[in-house]
């Protein structure tokens, strides 16, 4: 095994199971085509090489999703709608300039 520091100051980890409407999942909301969209703002603003979205499987908080986990910032951003992608943004933004 080897072990190493991450690369990257921001890292958000997207869940986008889906349960196919047998239970609340965050796959049932916008986390596929929000996951699309960040990943493209991420790369036209310059910040691939600091910032990294990774889509995830269940983080363990379905009932509050769709979710974000961010690392190593320990922030989770639950209830997301696509209205939420500026403050989402900014908020990469801020833990960026930090
Ligand atoms: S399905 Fe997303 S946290 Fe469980």
């Amino acid at each position: 095994m080897k072990k190493s520091e991450s690369p990257y100051k921001v890292h958000l980890f997207l869940c986008t199971k889906s349960r196919d409407g047998v239970r609340k999942s965050c796959g049932d909301g916008c986390a596929p085509e929000l996951k699309n969209i960040l990943k493209d703002e991420i790369k036209n603003r310059g910040w691939k090489p600091m910032v990294r979205i990774s889509e995830s499987s269940c983080l363990g908080v379905c009932e509050a999703g769709p979710n974000i986990m961010i690392y190593p910032q320990k922030i989770w951003l639950s209830g997301i709608t696509m209205d939420d992608l500026p403050a989402i943004l900014q908020t990469v933004k801020e833990l960026i300039e930090a």
